[in-house]
């Protein structure tokens, strides 16, 4: 099993580019299953969780190319609707394809999606829309049988759920009649979704609102799309920067998704300038405590929450964390209690950061993507040495984030 060693402590210095957007690109590659025609991705990050999604798209007979950051997926004959258990289970976006195979085929049969164990992470909400649009769903122990003769519009509540409201859509662009979506998701990669789909022929009305309203085409066709920026990793690399206090200019922003996070590191107290499309850290003189509070878009991301926590540990004061989202979120916390952080777990969503504390090197856990991204931030503060174990967790939503890091002066190693 891979680790990464940190020797921490100092400041770095340099640019990094944002990758494309993991949680947008998932969504885009179910819906190349709804056309046999060429679909063209551009910008899409080197990640595990892409990798693995391409060989489960292949396994159901899709032709896959991929060149540099460039995926180009025709799935003209599909030979198979049942998930591979073992891809299926290693990440929650093969949800999606539960939505998009079912308007393909009518059919499907797959593990329950699995990814970061942050809470219970149930599927109710797919489960009932899938219902209500006129498929069966069978929910055995190892997994879930859906079909459908075909696929209805109806009135549906998503409650917000992201890849809840991902997948209604999926399955909704090709059903009978008009599905009106309410309580839908309006995160960044639930629109970039939802216009790819308008691109592929999809009628969607309403995208960025709460409400969509869906007219089932009777065909799609292929379409080309570039990736946003992945704002979870500038939000990442921005508190990088701050909490070991260094310089750094994070090419290829997209600011308009950043709100959130520029709020919390301007109560904070680390200065910034943009520049086109550029980010500029700068070193922070003192850190401030503040609450830190999660929510839905626009509001911070539940997925920024652990690494705005190790920034509280450098912070005068004490910071409140609230993250009502996911019920397993704070565990990162007893990680960085060993590294030498003051912090109190309340309950499953509220914590409260004392700082600033030094932390010194310790063996750690990354728990899920975006603990171990924490976990890489704070060995990266602490002085002496960090190990960093599990960190195919990092890999899944990082692109090879040792070498990026090493090219601003970080000593990170990745061994065996
Ligand atoms: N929920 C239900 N029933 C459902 C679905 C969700 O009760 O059927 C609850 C969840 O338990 C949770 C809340 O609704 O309390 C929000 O869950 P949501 O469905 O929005 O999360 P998700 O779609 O499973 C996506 C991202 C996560 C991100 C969350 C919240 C993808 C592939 N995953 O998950 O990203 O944290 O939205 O924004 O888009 C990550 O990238 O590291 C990651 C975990």
């Amino acid at each position: 099993m891979e680790k990464f060693v940190i020797r921490g402590g100092k400041p770095l210095a340099g640019s990094i580019r944002i990758a494309g957007s993991k949680n947008a690109v998932l969504p885009m590659l179910a819906a190349t299953l709804l056309t046999r025609d060429v679909c063209t991705i551009t910008n899409v990050p080197d990640i595990l969780d892409v990798r693995n999604f391409l060989q489960i798209l292949k396994n159901l007979g899709c032709e896959v190319s991929i060149k540099g950051g460039k995926v180009q997926i025709r799935a003209a004959r599909l030979v198979s609707t049942r998930l591979d258990s073992r891809l299926g289970s290693s990440m929650r976006a093969s949800v999606l394809l539960l939505g998009s195979l079912l308007a393909r085929s009518g059919r499907v049969a797959s593990p329950y999606p699995g990814g970061d164990l942050i809470g219970v992470r149930p599927i109710d909400v797919h489960v009932r829309a899938f219902r209500k649009l006129g498929a069966s769903v069978v929910l055995r122990k190892r997994g879930l049988h859906i079909q459908t003769s075909k696929l209805r519009g109806a009135e549906l509540f998503a409650e917000s759920s992201v890849t809840g409201t991902e997948n209604i859509v999926l399955a909704a662009t090709t059903a009978a009649g008009r599905t009106v979506l309410k309580l839908a998701a309006q995160e960044p990669h639930v629109v970039e979704l939802c216009r790819f789909l308008v691109a592929m022929g999809a009628s969607i009305q309403g995208i960025g609102t709460h409400t969509l309203i869906i007219r089932g085409a009777r065909r799609l066709r292929g379409a080309s799309v570039r990736v946003i920026p992945d704002m979870l990793e500038a939000g990442s690399f921005a508190i990088l920067a701050a909490a070991t206090r260094s310089e750094l200019r994070l090419r290829d922003v997209e600011h308009s998704h950043m709100d959130a996070v520029y709020h919390n590191l301007l109560e904070m107290g680390v200065p910034f300038d943009r520049a086109g499309s550029d980010l500029i850290l700068h070193k922070p003189r003192q850190l401030t405590a503040c609450t830190i509070r999660t929510g839905l878009y626009p509001n911070l991301a539940t997925d920024l929450q652990p690494p705005f926590g190790v920034l509280a540990t450098q912070a005068r004061g004490t910071s409140i964390i609230h993250d009502w989202i996911f019920e397993g979120r704070l565990g990162y916390l007893k990680q960085l209690r060993r590294m030498g952080a003051k912090a109190q777990i309340l309950d499953l969503h509220r914590a409260l950061i004392e700082g600033p504390t030094k932390l010194g090197g310790a063996t750690i856990e990354s728990l899920d993507i975006r603990s171990g991204m924490t976990m890489v931030i704070a060995g990266l503060v602490a002085t002496g040495k960090t190990i960093i174990v599990n960190t195919h967790n990092i890999d899944r939503g990082y692109e090879h984030l040792p070498e990026r890091l090493q090219a601003i002066g970080a000593d990170i190693q990745r061994i065996e």
